[in-house]
């Protein structure tokens, strides 16, 4: 049987900005999926990546006074490196200024020229620098530009424009006989109704005497290209356009992911390039809503940005990844707040499911010796395998239609219904009775099966905690049985006789009363307080140690705090930017720490020392100098571990 493909992708980001939970969002539903289409049999690729020209990029790095290109590689490695605290597992991290994208937009601007859909004119304009583009008057709202509430400046110039207007037709044919080509459904009607009036060329040039941070139009070096032309090309580069050996493969089976912001460039401008490029239309564009805190919008000026390492280390990975995609239903706004991360940890995670595991493994430890019993052949009970094959259903259908959050609702039904069976079968009583031990064996044999269908559609939303759930039940992650819905979905498939092993809590609780906002200021955090806290003898329990965040950080910046001898203050990156006050001036000028890699504990409560908020403390061993004075050393690693890892 030959294997549907599917080529996912995230949208390329900015580099104007660190990663936020809008990105780590995007990113998170772009893996799921992924994952999620390998669990379905799909032959699977995923791409991300990192925006870097235009006018936006150039502005920031102005204002950060270094070069564009390396602000361009510290912001894109902040990015790289906030994904392995996610879980993401991408197959290409694209850059647009990797060698082979330029090369690839160049060919299409020259295709597309050669075509004569590529003109030049004089061109005036009512241009905003925040849309990279210019407006046309009904865009505007008040004279301003909606989305950055400025006034667009008006320019005239030569330039050259990309004859989009010629595809209009074309593409509102293709939306129409395509009912599933832009989803959910508000989206294909506002495209549509977008198309319904006439489309302006678009212009897709700009000078390089104004801007020279882009890619030289192939026929004339007086221009570059407009950003958008350039980044809505990576989808094509990473699978190898024009001739690559997967380039065909995979394109057939593209699927974009953006949110509402960036729906009139993918669902109008790339189409219609493609068109005119003679390459064929990618088949599906999932555009999501957005995320607001605390009911509003997020911005640095509000110091509401929520960051994903923060999120990571007060929630833990799969509580983040967990709650995002069953909080928000796909395609409509949700709003994030400490209290509702908490709510559905304590509630869906550490309750439901975590209650179900540990309950339905201490009672085969208790009752059969940790070994999964063999249930009778006339034992299996009807309820709860209809709820199981139903659960499945549902599930691969919701999942396959990016409605996540139905997809998560159907399998917490079926832990519900779980939970249930237990109540209603009490094995308790069972093992009371040596004339019931076959009903106790089926129903203990039935609790195994249900978490190992749990564990394996959990597993592209929460990679860690499923696999953590298969290491219990005494499965290999790897086995033939847990790698898709066909091999493993069906009941019955545990072997009786597997030993399992004893593991803690899925899911700790976490605190409600101790909470506070997460990074509402960057420095207030959220604790968490995990159950197993208590000191036996001078010695802390694995759990408490495993509550301590080490990663590794590269100190970017250091400076004397003033009036005090002993401090210094770091800017250091882990991967996330924060600030750490250390007592090591005595031991360290502030340019020697620049580019060294340390060792810091990041989730120590933000404290404030000399009127600066320190975000966590940096690792030293004390010694003594040549002379014989007390110093301090600094815990390092090799410059090769990136800024983030985590050390354990
Ligand atoms: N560089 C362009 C995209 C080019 S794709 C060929 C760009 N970059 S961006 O950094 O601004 O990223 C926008 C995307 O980030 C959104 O489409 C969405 O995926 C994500 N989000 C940014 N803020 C968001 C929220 N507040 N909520 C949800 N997702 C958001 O546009």
């Amino acid at each position: 049987m030959t294997k549907n493909i599917t080529y996912i992708t995230t949208p390329i980001y900015y580099v104007n900005a660190q990663p936020h939970l809008g990105h780590a969002y995007s990113t998170i539903v772009a893996d799921t999926y992924s994952r999620f289409c390998k669990l379905r049999g799909d032959d699977v690729r995923f791409q991300t990546g990192t925006d870097e020209h235009g006018d936006k990029i150039v502005e920031a790095a102005a204002k950060e006074k270094v070069e564009p290109r390396q602000y361009v590689d510290t912001i894109s490695a902040m990015f790289r490196d906030t994904w392995p605290l996610l879980n993401i597992g991408y197959d290409r991290f694209i850059r647009t200024t990797d060698k082979d994208h330029v090369a690839v937009v160049k060919h299409i601007l020259q295709t597309v020229y050669d075509r004569g859909d590529i003109y030049f004119d004089e061109y005036s304009g009512l241009y905003c620098t925040g849309c990279e583009r210019f407006l046309i008057e009904r865009e505007l709202v008040d004279g301003k530009c909606p989305d950055h509430l400025v006034e667009p400046k008006e320019i005239t110039e030569q330039n050259y424009f990309f004859r989009m207007s010629k595809y209009q037709q074309q593409l509102i044919d293709h939306i129409q006989d395509n009912p599933e080509f832009v989803a959910p459904e508000r989206y294909r009607n506002e495209v549509l109704s977008f198309l319904s009036h006439p489309l302006d060329d678009l212009c897709i040039s700009r000078p390089a005497s104004r801007l020279n941070w882009g890619i030289k139009l192939p026929f004339d070096d007086n221009y570059v290209t407009y950003v958008w032309f350039d980044a809505l090309i990576n989808y094509l580069t990473g699978v190898g356009y024009p001739d690559g050996p997967q380039y065909e493969h995979y394109w057939s089976g593209a699927e974009h992911l953006i949110a509402k912001d960036i729906l009139k460039p993918h669902a109008i401008y790339w189409p219609t390039m493609l068109m005119a490029a003679g390459v064929p239309l990618y088949r599906k564009l999932h555009v999501h809503g957005y995320w607001n805190v605390d009911e509003t919008k997020m911005s640095k000026s509000l110091g509401n940005v929520i960051r994903p390492a923060h999120l990571v280390e007060n929630f833990g990975v799969d509580t983040f990844r967990y709650f995002s995609l069953r909080e928000m239903s796909f395609g409509l706004d949700a709003s994030f707040s400490s209290d509702a991360i908490i709510t559905r940890n304590n509630a869906d995670l550490a309750n439901d499911l975590g209650n179900l595991f540990s309950r339905s493994v201490a009672m085969i430890d208790k009752y059969c010796e940790l070994i999964l019993p063999q249930p009778q052949a006339d034992e299996v009970d009807a309820d709860l395998r209809a709820a199981s094959a139903t659960m499945i259903d549902v599930y691969r259908r919701q999942m396959g239609d990016f409605k996540f959050h139905l997809g998560l609702q159907a399998v917490w039904e079926f832990v519900g219904a779980a939970n249930r069976y237990i109540v209603q079968n009490e094995p308790w009583a069972l093992a009371k009775d040596e004339a019931r031990q076959a009903r106790l064996h089926a129903v203990l044999y039935n609790l195994g099966e249900s978490l190992r269908l749990l564990a394996l559609v959990l597993r592209p939303v929460m990679p860690e905690t499923a696999e953590t759930m298969m290491r219990g039940l005494g499965i290999d992650p790897q086995s033939e049985l847990m790698q898709t819905l066909d091999q493993g979905g069906d009941w019955g498939l545990s072997k009786p006789g597997t030993p399992l092993r004893k593991i803690g809590n899925l899911f700790p609780r976490i605190d409600t009363k101790k909470k506070a906002q997460p990074q509402k200021t960057d420095q207030k955090k959220v604790e968490k307080t995990v159950t197993s806290n208590k000191i036996d003898d001078g010695y802390i329990s694995f759990d408490r140690f495993k509550d301590v965040e080490l990663r590794v950080a590269r100190v970017v910046a250091a400076e004397q705090v003033p009036k005090s001898e002993r401090l210094l203050k770091l800017s250091v990156r882990a991967p996330e930017e924060r600030t750490i006050v250390s007592g090591i001036a005595q031991s360290y000028k502030p340019e020697e720490l620049v580019g060294e890699h340390v060792i810091i504990v990041a989730n120590l409560k933000p404290v404030k020392l000399m009127g600066i908020v320190s975000e966590g403390m940096v690792l030293t061993a004390e010694m003594k100098d040549d002379q014989g004075n007390d110093r301090l050393t600094l815990a390092t690693v090799s410059a090769a571990v990136e800024a983030g890892a985590k050390l354990a």
